[in-house]
């Protein structure tokens, strides 16, 4: 039997449950040790799921038996982390964004190319069953030709919620003044641009506008900086296609994804969870209406979510782990990999500031699943 690769996870906070807890259902991965530079947080981490601590980042990047470190650190922790490892001779898995500029990005990029490392990021929802089901119907031509995609990341009003009030399972509470200056695009808009971007390839030109409606987030005794809570944007695609996304933190969940061919329409009702249903509709020819009704998409394979996955998003956090590992090990193209990474954070920040602007940075779109093609 091959042993399992090791992995190594920094930043112990809200989200590493999500991994953690996910990583135990991959055989082939093994956790050896945690890093935070809260230290209290490493250890509870540790506790909870029977890993060591390693004393430092340095440490930690260091250990011979680490194929892989998962960057689970604030947005802005994200490049120094990721430039730590990749240093150090370790392939890379990084929460999203990449990093907060282009430039420390691209420096990045070509640090792991040189070192023929993997660099991949999140987010893994496209290795999910719901999105590679509907990849498979757009390839297979069952709406013809893809023209127009509506791709919608609302999610709901959070200042209208018991936010403070939210821990993790191992008793992280959500870290509200992060998300909140972040805003809701360069938290959540990567959730519809990679997969979008996986599907139809690079994106030639975005035309933005985000604002805050909300500016009153905070309790009444705190303030502080704050990323915009809905934008909007047209995306125009190098094959034609056009795609309106919307991101908000305001307006009722919304996650789904409408692609409009020329025969006919998909829809995939919630792009955070890997078993979501998918429907589709086909243009006919009748004296009032020109579509079928909706009628359930069979999913290429069934999704059985894992006990510890959150009702919200049910979505396998560590595959995309488990993705970058493989590729590392058999040097193929990683499915999330950094030059699309990169892609998807150009767009994201045009969105985010909403501007108009081309995007020119370049990618080779992965490919499908293998049990998907
Ligand atoms: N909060 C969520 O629901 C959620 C869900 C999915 C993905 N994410 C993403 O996961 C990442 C982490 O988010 P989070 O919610 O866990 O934030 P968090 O603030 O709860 O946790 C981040 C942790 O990283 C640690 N850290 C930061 N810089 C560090 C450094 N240089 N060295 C060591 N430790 C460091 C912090 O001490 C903190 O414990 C972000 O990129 C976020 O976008 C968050």
């Amino acid at each position: 039997m091959i042993a399992p690769v090791g992995v190594a996870v920094v930043g112990c906070g809200f989200a590493s449950d999500f991994y953690l807890a996910t990583l135990a259902a991959h055989p082939g991965i093994r956790v050896t040790a945690l890093y935070d530079r809260i230290a209290e947080r490493a250890e509870r981490a540790a506790e909870r799921f029977g890993v060591p601590v390693a004393e430092n980042l340095s440490a930690l990047v260091d250990r011979e038996d680490t194929l892989l470190v998962v960057n689970l650190t604030n947005p802005a922790g994200h490049a120094e982390v990721t430039e730590a490892a990749l240093s150090a001779g370790r392939h890379v898995y990084s929460e999203k964004p990449l990093t907060l500029d282009l430039a420390a990005a691209n420096r990045l990029v070509k640090l792991a190319d040189s070192q023929r490392l993997v660099l991949a990021c999140a987010p893994a929802n496209v290795l999910g069953e719901s999105i590679q089901t509907l990849w498979r119907e757009i390839r297979s031509g069952a709406i013809g030709a893809p023209r127009l995609v509506y791709a919608e990341l609302d999610d709901g009003a959070v200042h209208a919620m018991r936010y403070r009030e939210w821990l993790n399972d191992t008793g992280v509470p959500w870290p509200y003044r992060d998300e909140f200056e972040m805003g809701c695009v360069l938290e959540h808009a990567g959730y519809q641009l990679q997969p979008l971007t996986s599907m139809f390839g690079p994106i030639r030109r975005v035309a933005a506008e985000a604002t805050t409606v909300m500016p009153d987030k905070f309790p009444p005794d705190e303030s502080g900086p704050l990323g915009p809570d809905f934008a909007t944007a047209t995306l125009t695609f190098e094959t034609g296609v056009v795609a309106r996304l919307t991101c908000s933190t305001v307006a009722p969940k919304d996650h789904s994804l409408t692609v409009i061919g020329d025969g006919g329409v998909l829809r995939l009702a919630d792009c955070w969870d890997f078993g979501s249903p998918i429907t589709a509709r086909i243009v006919g020819d009748w004296e009032h209406s020109y579509l079928t009704r909706p009628t359930p998409v069979e999913p290429v394979r069934s999704y059985t979510p894992h006990e510890f996955e959150y009702a919200d998003h049910r979505m396998d956090f560590a595959r995309g782990v488990a993705e970058a590992v493989e590729a590392a090990v058999t040097g193929r193209p990683c499915r999330l990999g950094a030059a699309q990474a990169l892609h998807v954070l150009e767009a994201t920040l045009a969105i985010s500031r909403g501007e108009s602007i081309d995007i020119t940075s370049e990618f080779t779109p992965p490919e499908p699943e293998d049990w998907a093609r």
